[in-house]
């Protein structure tokens, strides 16, 4: 065995095989029919035999190098294939019929380099898409101060506001970025607890109501007081409805309305959000929540929006083992809801609500 591990090639090791194999049968015919029953006479006859052994062995040797040749010409193009993926080159597929072993590993190896190229289109479009996003503020405060420089813009508190805004923007983007790529690595512990969702859905309203007083939306709390409590990170929790009722009431046009409710689903609680606003296209549906996927990219960014709150409400969700979807008729206000576990019921704690 070392010594066939020690040939540079599988075409030597087969090769070395069926020499082994003829001289073996010629030295068992030699030793049996000759030496031992005297079938034929060993002094007149040894060099046909040899002779015989020699032609089997020369056509038995080319028919191997042809089948060899096939049976490893996958190994040798997954070879070449790896050496051109070590410069970057993920487009390289193995073409082969052969079910063998070998084929197996034709088929391993062209879903790795698959999936290895759709990795690297990933990276690739986040490095472009960051720095697109990051671009535009940055721009922006530079022109203003260059403006500011020249004397064609004077430092009047409505230049600085703007320019405070452009730079609150960009320090958004960079906290939200960092906190979507800790979330997606897995290294932020969550820490599940059961939380109430009724206080938490009030709390978050009279958030948005403080952050956002130039919206005039009536916002519906039409959570049950008798939901059992979701077991999850509370200030997770409270970041998913955030982001969830910032959009509505966003998208939503004065005099519109914007709904929370929540019920329970056997093991799970859903909870909803749903607006009266403009709605969003089935064709958009689904890619909502990848990262500074915009249905309307300027008016998003007009107003604040980063392009990442989705991502980042998916992740968390995800993170508890729930799911987000969103349902929209477009003209007819969009639904985004969330499911999360619900907490195991103990014995109740506090009297009847
Ligand atoms: N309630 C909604 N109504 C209509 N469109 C929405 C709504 N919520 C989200 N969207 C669409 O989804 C996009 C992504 O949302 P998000 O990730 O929160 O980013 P951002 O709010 O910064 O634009 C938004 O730009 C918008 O096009
Ligand atoms: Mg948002």
């Amino acid at each position: 065995m070392r010594l066939l591990q020690k040939l540079p090639s599988i075409r030597a090791k087969l090769g070395s095989v069926i020499v082994f194999a003829v001289g073996m049968t010629i030295l068992l015919v030699y030793l049996t029919l000759g030496l031992g029953f005297r079938v034929f006479d060993v002094g007149d006859h040894w060099w046909e035999l040899l002779l015989a052994g020699a032609i089997g062995a020369g056509i038995a040797l080319l028919i191997a190098r042809w089948v060899a040749r096939g049976m490893t010409q996958p190994l040798r193009d997954m070879a070449q294939a790896a050496h051109r993926m070590e410069t970057g080159d993920y487009a390289q597929r193995v073409h082969t019929d052969s079910v063998d072993e070998v084929g197996q590993l034709a088929h391993a190896f062209n879903r790795m380099s698959a999936q290895l190229e759709s990795l690297e289109q990933l990276r690739r479009d986040l490095v472009a898409n960051v720095s697109h996003e990051l671009k535009t503020p940055i721009s922006a405060l530079r022109a203003h101060l260059e403006n500011l420089l020249d004397g064609v813009e004077r430092p009047d508190p409505e230049t600085l506001q703007v320019m405070l805004a452009q730079s609150e923007r960009l320090g958004r983007l960079v906290d939200q970025l960092l906190d979507l790529s800790r979330l997606e690595s897995g290294d932020v512990p969550l820490e599940p607890e059961p939380v109430e969702l009724a206080p938490l859905v009030s709390q978050v309203l009279s958030e948005i109501e403080m952050a956002r007083p130039d919206r005039h939306v009536d916002l519906q709390d039409r959570v049950p007081a008798d939901l059992p409590p979701v077991l999850a990170d509370r200030e997770r929790v409270h970041q998913v409805l955030f982001n969830l009722l910032d959009n509505a009431v966003r998208f939503t046009p004065s005099g519109g309305r914007v709904t929370v409710t929540a019920s329970r689903h056997n093991g799970s609680v859903d909870v909803e959000v749903s607006d009266t606003g403009p709605g969003i296209a089935p064709e958009h549906l689904p890619r909502l929540f990848e990262r500074f996927y915009r249905v309307d990219e300027a008016r998003s960014r007009d107003d604040g929006g980063t392009g990442i709150g989705l991502a980042i409400a998916r992740s968390v969700v995800e993170a508890h083992g729930g799911r987000i979807w969103a349902e929209s008729q477009p003209g007819e206000g969009a639904t985004f809801t969330f499911e999360l576990p619900a907490a195991a019921e103990g014995p109740p704690t506090r009297g009847s609500r």
